[in-house]
């Protein structure tokens, strides 16, 4: 059951409660059953009005993702039924003569809005956590009932598009300033009140793009609707569009064809009535619906994201944990960032350092952002104190008494390590789990400074702590599964996402990482062009350049990283980045600490690339196309993420794929690093592989598994980790 019809003073009450999802969604389900009771309402001719609601906590949250990844790969037609259908029902509802109201009683986003935007009147009710919005494009999708047609017919282009592109959800004060929604509501009661009110008082309402015709009487799209604000010519509409789709293609580098497809449907259907500027739309968004980018997008970043959110890979037979008590020792800048998330999330953490002050320093940094989040309105100036009282600032072991959970962020060094986990162990509550966040020494040497390296594991945060949302899970040979168990509860609890991976040089969002920066450091070698490198590196949708990212990192951490692994016989003198990076620190160009490395960072003016490199690296004559640059770049780290898997670093594809995207950026277009292989199939991902490995070096080597699958034919689809 999906729907829920009933009838009060003339008026019928449909409200949405899905019996088979936990939110209602527009689906195969929902959809006829939606439609048919408002069929009921339009032919019972006592029925004066409609008022769509909901019986749950939300409103609509959207459509079945899963229904539009079935259609995704197979059937554009099926796609363009999905969309014209849902647009047939909007646009009876819009002009069947009765009015009718959403009651939006909690979160209406994306087609739940859309079936708002087809009512003659919106009321929300104000709950602060309550969505309202168009987020379709950040799943790589566009609103496809009519979305992109009525927001800039409600609000005009202007107000209108940076909604659509950007794909904001608005609580629902904002909401009501923008215009996405016509009043608020205190609670139900009221809510349904303002809605009767609103049918009595408007018993035949029109749509403002819509007139009646004169012959028939019928409710028909008008051919000279004007749009507020100003029409596609007119002067505003030119700066919009011109401006907007520069703008867009800076961003999106031409990776995600979403956005443009909405400034496209906004163009064209905005200079014709409102039936033909759905069938635009419906054109579009299959387009866009089944394109291998929302593919990508629908699964890594919202299914599988969910999944991992809600604990995919926790070992089941562990019950339910809590840290209720959280020890960290270490109030440097890691140590001070999970501080600040944990006591957000309510837990009493003691924060252990070398001194009070230092400690106290640590503590600070969640006053300073406090303060932050309180100017911002992101934080209830009412709970400021509450959250500072649960970081107590300590240098006495003692204190640590009774954590559930003690993780240490002291200096990278093993001794250091060992000498800490020794004096804060004992203090843990009986069954506590002892973590580090190391970033690069193996959680199983760590380990063994454990009296229990079974309650041993790595709990990987990244830089800076409160706006990462990725925490690596590192299992060490001896962690047992209560550990994991614990540390994925405590990742939840703070609302970050983990995944879980297999102890080993790097891990894996480190080994992967480096070999972005490696190769970005090998094309240096190579002589190509440092623009041409940088270019490369974001046009293929990397965040940041190669070398720009390597200067951040520091070239003396990639010095003393890659020397390590010389000296551990795991890499040669021969390596680039080893090579590279000793040149670098050898002439003190250390990175942008230093203000110097394969940048320059005057004081006044913006960074840019030394001029030094081409003496350095003199330019072969010949640049390669950026296409080949861009490819090295990115099958670099699709082949490395490869070889993981198959080690057994990484267990599930979507942690290689979703700690690639959280942890350094990996483009979310191609769904991950694993990923990737299936979107540029496995054939050509193989042979590009071995023709890349020729021309410049084995690291680019395809596995002997590989090979097996491209000799099976095993089907794109279920080629890796699936
Ligand atoms: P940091 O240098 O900012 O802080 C280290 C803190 O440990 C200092 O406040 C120091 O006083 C304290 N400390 C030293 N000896 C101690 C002891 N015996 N007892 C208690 N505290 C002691 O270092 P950062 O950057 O916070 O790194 C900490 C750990 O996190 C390292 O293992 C690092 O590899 C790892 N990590 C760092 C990341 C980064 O981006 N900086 C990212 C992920 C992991």
């Amino acid at each position: 059951m999906a729907i829920h019809y009933t009838v009060d003073q003339n008026v019928a009450i449909i409200s949405w409660n899905m019996t088979s999802a936990p939110m209602n969604v527009l689906n195969d389900e929902s959809i006829p059953e939606f439609e048919a009771a408002l069929k009921r309402a339009y032919e019972d001719s006592a029925i004066k009005g409609i008022i769509i609601t909901s019986d749950k906590n939300e409103f609509v949250a959207g459509a079945d993702l899963k229904m539009i990844l079935r259609n995704n790969d197979k059937d554009p037609a099926g796609m363009l039924k999905v969309s014209s259908e849902l647009n047939r029902i909007f646009r009876a509802m819009e002009t069947s003569g009765k009015p009718i109201v959403a009651a939006i009683n909690g979160t209406a986003l994306g087609g739940g809005f859309e079936i708002c935007l087809a009512c003659h009147y919106r009321i929300a009710m104000d709950t602060p956590k309550s969505q309202i919005g168009l987020p379709e494009v950040t799943i790589g999708l566009l609103p496809g009932g009519g979305g992109t047609q009525r927001l800039p017919r409600i609000l005009g282009m202007e107000a209108a598009l940076p909604l659509l592109v950007e794909g904001k959800r608005l609580p629902p004060k904002e909401a009501l300033q923008a215009g996405l929604v016509n009043d608020l509501a205190a609670g139900r009661e009221e809510l349904l009140k303002k809605a009767k009110a609103w049918i009595a008082a408007n018993p035949s309402p029109l749509q403002p793009w819509d007139e009646r015709d004169r012959k028939t009487g019928q409710i028909v799209g008008k051919d000279n609707f004007k749009v507020p604000g100003g029409a596609v010519q007119s002067p505003t509409g030119v700066r919009v569009f011109s401006g907007g789709t520069a703008m867009l293609m800076d961003k999106t580098r031409g990776n995600y064809p979403a956005p443009l497809a909405i400034m496209s449907c906004v163009y064209e259907g905005l200079q014709v009535n409102i039936d033909r500027a759905l069938k635009i739309e419906g054109r579009y968004f299959v387009k866009v619906a089944t394109s291998k980018v929302a593919k990508n997008l629908i699964q890594t970043m919202f299914l599988g994201m969910n999944e991992a959110t809600k604990g995919a890979g926790r070992p089941k037979d562990v019950p339910p944990t809590e840290v209720k008590k959280l020890g960290i020792l270490g109030a440097g800048m890691m140590g001070s960032g999970i501080a600040y998330v944990s006591a957000l999330a309510g837990i009493q953490v003691v924060l252990k350092d070398v001194s009070v002050d230092a400690a106290e320093k640590g503590k600070d940094y969640s006053r300073t952002l406090l303060k932050k989040g309180v100017e911002h309105g992101k934080v209830d100036p009412f709970k400021v104190d509450g959250i500072l009282n649960l970081l107590r600032a300590t240098d006495q072991a003692e204190d640590l008494r009774g954590c559930d959970l003690i993780i240490e962020a002291v200096f990278e060094n093993r001794e250091l390590k060992a000498q800490v986990t020794k004096e804060a162990e004992p203090m843990l509550a009986e069954n506590g789990v002892f973590a580090s966040n190391t970033s690069t020494l193996p959680i199983t040497g760590l380990a063994q400074a454990s009296a229990k390296p079974d309650n041993f594991i790595g709990l990987h945060f990244f830089s800076p702590v409160d706006k990462m949302q990725l925490v690596e899970i590192i299992m060490g040979k001896q962690t047992a599964d209560y550990a994991l168990a614990l540390s994925m509860d405590y990742v939840k609890k703070i609302r970050k996402t983990p995944i879980v991976v297999n102890d080993s040089r790097g891990f894996y969002t480190s080994r992967v990482f480096g070999t972005y920066t490696a190769e970005g450091m090998a094309l240096l070698k190579d002589g190509v062009n440092p623009v041409l490198i940088e270019n490369a590196g974001r046009d293929a949708g990397m965040p940041v350049g190669p070398l720009a990212v390597t200067d951040e990192v520091a070239l003396d951490l990639v010095y003393k990283i890659s020397g390590q692994a010389v000296k551990d016989g795991v890499l040669t003198e021969e390596d680039t980045s080893y090579q590279v990076a000793k040149m670098f620190v050898d002439l003190g160009r250390l990175g942008k600490k230093a203000k110097a490395g394969f940048y320059e960072y005057p004081e006044a003016g913006k960074k840019h690339l030394w001029p030094g490199l081409s003496d350095l690296f003199p330019l072969r004559e010949q640049q390669p196309p950026i296409e080949e640059v861009k490819k090295r770049l990115l099958y670099r780290q699709a082949i490395e993420t490869v070889r993981c898997f198959e080690e057994g670093v990484i267990r599930t594809r979507l942690d290689a794929d979703l700690g690639s995207i959280l942890g350094w950026g990996f483009p979310p277009y191609t769904g991950g690093t694993l990923s990737f292989v299936e979107f540029v199939g496995i054939d050509t991902f193989v042979s590009e592989c071995d023709r890349l490995a020729d021309t410049y070096g084995e690291r680019f080597r395809p596995t002997e598994k590989l090979r097996q699958m491209v000799r099976a034919g095993v089907e794109t689809g279920q080629a890796i980790g699936s």
